[in-house]
């Protein structure tokens, strides 16, 4: 690679320069995450690691763990963590083979295009996003119950006893948590039919315990009758009754219908990596394909000396992608997106034909797109068993504590993924990506999702799990992880560490993290004819790296209190 080491060393010069941004005590020493020799758990809560790693140390195997530290991010993180959500797994296990679990919500059979237009044809404020009418019908417990039956080793109830506990027995608040649950109490008051007291009943302070009586018993019915307990039965009674009370639309019938499903995982290879993905309905695999495949084109060592350079590569790639998952992208079910031809690699040459290395090529006229304040209410986890099994889940509620909607009687939060299909063309999200025909809601179909769940391959062994929250800079996110890694030659901490840029077409922005631009780099893009968002952190990464003599390391991301555990 012609200039790698200066450009590296620049780039390392970068990093001593800015100071670490989040959690960097020293600047001149890399950082290092937790190393273990066997296993790994990296989630987004501590408990919920250490639950990962017990199911781990009791012999069970990385899908194992995956339920169990799902079940329990359902109740010790319940703005993301979920059962009232869905998410995505991508599986490899230690033989190679592969394996996607898509378990995303879908619209409600009453569901239709205009659902959230008045009669003037206008968007009506906040309906895909708050209330009852915003939820999809959940499909996180049966996605659980479809990887346990494939994969599944220990006992079910011993998967699922570990987040009755936490939700029976309470567990103690940070004070972040507990600002998180005052924060959010207006909204739960206002848009449940039932104040769920559990959440708003008191000022929460450090220290105070939150048990979750209702959802513990909720729980206990899915560990004793697993997808019954909660799509039939008395659950599916209390989500109908909701339902019925906050004029929402999700039936008997859709509950009985949910299925997850197993797909073909994306895979795609970059250099000597194989790369492992989720494909549609999320749009995350197709775009980190597509930004690896017009890198590796164009060998980023060579796009020019100095870190603006690849920034700017990197911002022009975003924005021509992103124009494409607007237009292509959705629920391969119902739309025939044209995978292949995305990932093909003379389209993606011609794609970045008028790639200019001097100036940032402007976004087209479509909508104008507008990036909403940002909530961290999806969630991603990454495991390794011993026996090198691995599992990458991202899973999610979309924003905002999901439609604000808990379902009395059985104590959970309700997803708001429907603001993730197009309500109306030219109409950006909560994420502000824009969407057209491709992803127009229908019945029973998924809405279009960003989250990238990922595992890589080198030379045929396994090398990183990785994956992030961030609705629209999920992909972009997963995409910095890995090139920090494979390219700049990080250790996993310090790759997940780095502070992450992002854009995505429309606003034609280039959002960073407050602190992780340097001024200077920031006025040779300018010059590149690019504009800036100064925003709070992007996304929350939590993966893991294979390093060469086999023991793991993580990266559990500061910005939040993930936190890895192992072995
Ligand atoms: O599926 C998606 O792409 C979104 N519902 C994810 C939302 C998300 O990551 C929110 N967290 N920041």
């Amino acid at each position: 690679m012609k200039h790698t080491k200066n450009r590296l060393l620049r780039h390392f010069l970068l990093i001593l320069c800015l100071g670490c941004v989040f959690s960097c005590k020293t600047t001149d020493e890399p950082i290092t995450g937790l190393i273990t020799e066997h296993a790994m758990v990296v989630s987004a809560h501590p408990l919920a690691s250490e639950v990962g790693k017990q199911i781990l140390q009791n012999g069970g195997n990385a899908v194992d763990a995956a339920i169990a530290v799902h079940m329990a991010l359902a109740v010790v993180y319940p703005e993301a963590g979920n059962i009232g959500g869905g998410g995505f797994f991508v599986i490899r296990q230690n033989d190679g083979s592969n394996y996607s679990l898509d378990f995303r919500e879908r619209g409600p059979l009453l569901a239709h295009r205009d659902m959230y237009l008045d009669e003037d044809g206008e968007v009506i404020d906040r309906k895909s996003i708050k209330g009852h009418l915003a939820a999809g019908v959940p499909g996180a417990v049966d996605g659980m119950v479809k990887a346990y039956e494939r994969f599944g080793s220990l006992s079910w109830e011993m998967l699922i006893q570990p987040a009755v506990e936490l939700a029976e027995k309470g567990f103690v608040l940070t004070q972040g948590e507990a600002d998180k649950f005052n924060r959010t109490a207006d909204n739960f008051r206002e848009y449940s039919t039932v104040n769920p007291l559990h959440f708003t009943g008191k000022d929460w302070k450090e220290n105070d315990t939150l048990v979750q009586t209702q959802l513990a018993n909720t729980l206990k019915l899915i560990r004793d009758q697993g997808r019954d307990g909660f799509y039939k039965g008395q659950t599916a009674t209390y989500i109908v009754e909701e339902m019925q009370r906050g004029e929402g639309i999700i039936s008997y019938e859709d509950l009985e219908k949910y299925e997850s499903t197993w797909r073909e995982p994306l895979t795609g290879t970059y250099k000597e990596y194989k790369v492992i993905t989720m494909g549609p309905p999320s749009s995350g695999g197709i775009i980190i394909l597509q930004m690896l495949g017009i890198m590796e084109d164009r060998e980023v060592s060579n796009v020019g000396d100095s870190y603006a350079d690849y920034i700017h590569l990197k911002t022009e790639m975003e924005r021509r992608i992103y124009a494409d998952r607007a237009t292509y992208m959705a629920d391969a079910d119902f739309y025939p997106v044209p995978v292949n031809e995305l990932l093909d690699k003379n389209y993606l040459s011609q794609r970045f034909q008028t790639f200019n290395p001097n100036r940032a090529t402007p976004s087209d006229e479509v909508g104008a797109g507008k990036i909403l304040s940002m909530s961290e209410e999806t969630t991603h986890f990454s495991i390794i068993d011993p026996e090198g099994n691995a599992v990458a889940c991202t899973t999610t509620l979309n924003g905002g504590m999901g439609s604000s909607v808990v379902v009395d009687g059985a104590g959970f939060i309700l997803n708001n993924e429907m603001d993730d299909f197009s309500i109306k063309p030219g109409h950006p999200n909560m994420f502000g990506v824009l969407g057209g025909e491709a992803n127009q809601i229908e019945p029973g179909k998924r809405m279009l999702s960003s989250m990238t769940p990922t595992i890589l391959e080198k030379d045929g062994q396994l090398f990183m799990v990785v994956g992030t929250p961030g609705g629209s800079t999920i992909p972009t996110s997963v995409f910095q992880a890995i090139v920090n890694v494979v390219e700049f030659g990080m250790g996993m901490q310090q790759a997940v560490n780095e502070p992450r840029l992002h854009s995505q077409w429309q606003p034609e922005v280039i959002s960073y993290e407050k602190g992780g631009l340097d001024e200077q780099i920031k006025s040779l893009l300018e010059e590149k004819g690019h504009h800036f968002n100064e925003r709070s952190g992007i996304g929350r990464v939590d993966a893991i790296l294979v390093l060469p003599d086999g023991r793991l390391e993580a990266g559990a991301d500061p910005r939040g209190m993930d936190e890895a555990f192992g072995f």
